[in-house]
């Protein structure tokens, strides 16, 4: 075709600019969706617990993820400090994924067991008692605020109609495992689940 038709022709070019890059996404896309290693979960994948889940609402309300990353990118340097990289069959039950774009403070996908709970709650409530130089601000009020869990058991509901397999016992039983435990206590015990799903996975390269 006579390009000088195209550049003189904005309509046109705005049509043929949309299936040039519809093309080159699709392109991008499309294998992604087929290949079995990002759809398929990591053998040891389970999904959250309801307090684990509940504990994950609470690090996005509170916006960890502004700080922390969860995504070990394949460099020898970040191996060497977290653990085996980031695969794609650990986020498969993840609505929505966490990966973060900013590490102010240490990515957390390998953080689970790393630490006990007491330091969690000690860092928690003010980082600089077990980290001194530490800049990362303290939540205090995730201790006197309890769970409810009026809506957790709809969370799940909700997670199940994305593919992440929970049981209708762990959904009845959702409500009785998290009512009246403090905020603390659910987002510590999310954060020791982030990596456990990988032991085992192979050796860290
Ligand atoms: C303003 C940035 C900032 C925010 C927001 C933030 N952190 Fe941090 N975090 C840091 C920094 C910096 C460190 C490293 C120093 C330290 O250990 O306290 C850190 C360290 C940590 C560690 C220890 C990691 C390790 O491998 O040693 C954990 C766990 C953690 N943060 C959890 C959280 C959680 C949970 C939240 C949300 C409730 C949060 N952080 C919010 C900056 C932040």
């Amino acid at each position: 075709m006579n390009h000088e038709v195209l550049e003189k022709n904005v309509g046109l070019l705005i049509v043929c600019i949309l299936v040039a890059v519809s093309f080159g996404g699709l392109v991008q896309i499309l294998p992604l969706l087929f290949e079995h290693a990002s759809t398929e979960p990591v053998p040891n994948l389970k999904p959250l617990t309801a307090l684990q889940l509940e504990g994950r609402d609470i690090y996005m309300r509170e916006g960890c993820a502004v700080c922390h990353t969860q995504m070990v990118r394949p460099l020898q340097s970040e191996t060497a400090r977290y653990g085996h990289y980031s695969v794609a069959g650990e986020d498969i039950y993840e609505h929505p994924f966490l990966w973060g774009s900013k590490r102010t403070g240490p990515d957390l996908a390998r953080v689970g067991g790393r630490y006990s709970d007491d330091w969690h709650a000690a860092h928690l409530l003010n980082p600089r008692t077990v980290v001194p130089v530490s800049n990362m601000p303290g939540y205090p009020w995730l201790f006197d605020d309890l769970l409810d869990g009026e809506i957790t058991a709809d969370k799940m509901r909700a997670l199940r109609t994305l593919g992440v397999p929970y049981t209708d016992a762990d959904i009845e039983g959702a409500q009785t495992a998290v009512a009246g435990v403090p905020e603390a206590k659910a987002l510590i015990a999310y954060l020791q689940s982030l990596g456990q799903d990988m032991k085992g996975y192979g050796a860290t390269p």
